[in-house]
């Protein structure tokens, strides 16, 4: 949906930038694992609707599941404990996977979950993250398909959330302060 005009939001990234840049890093990871199979694995709730955009654009055989961790709250901050909430349905051992994030933030979530995966010797791990706010970062961790850099704001939208509200918007917002 649109984004609500009464609130303090204003839009970041419409969504047909989105879209265009979903397309680019499908085709980035179609090419790169030509004639492989990829297991993209997205972290719920944020990577929900980036996963399902990028799967349907790539174009190779693919697999998908989920993975949820908690580290924040119901507000902005984290509280830097990471938590696993969901593990995977299926063993990752020999697969190609991409884990699949919404935003690159801290790095704490990222760099829990890398662990962890690496852990259970999968072929190749890569990350694919829609946002990267390198000014927060607290774990050196980086994404290998990244769609957009954005500067230090809270943003919703397009699968991230404030307290759970705004999943649903089109485009990427940045919240004010006060919303
Ligand atoms: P990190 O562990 O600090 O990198 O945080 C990663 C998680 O925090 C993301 O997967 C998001 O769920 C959440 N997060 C970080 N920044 C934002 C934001 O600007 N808006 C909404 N969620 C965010
Ligand atoms: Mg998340």
């Amino acid at each position: 949906m649109p984004a609500p005009e009464q609130e303090k939001l204003h839009i970041l990234i419409r969504h047909a930038a989105i879209e265009k840049r979903v397309r680019a890093v499908a085709l980035q990871i179609t090419r790169d694992f030509r004639g492989e199979r990829v297991h993209l694995i997205g972290v719920l709730k944020g990577a929900c609707i980036f996963l399902s955009d990028l799967v349907r654009e790539i174009n190779l055989d693919t697999s998908i599941d989920f993975i949820a961790v908690s580290s924040y709250g119901r507000g902005k901050d984290s509280s830097g404990q990471v938590r696993l909430l969901k593990d995977l349905d299926t063993s990752i051992k020999g697969l190609n996977v991409i884990l699949v994030e919404d935003i690159l933030d801290t790095g704490l979530t990222l760099s829990y979950l890398l662990r962890v995966l690496r852990q259970r010797k999968p072929k190749s791990l890569r990350v694919a993250a829609l946002l990267d706010k390198p000014a927060r970062r607290l774990k050196p961790v980086k994404g290998d398909y990244v769609g957009f850099t954005i500067p230090n704001d809270f943003v919703v939208g397009y699968g991230l959330d404030y307290a759970e509200k705004y999943r649903n918007l089109d485009d990427i917002c940045v919240m004010g302060d006060g919303a």
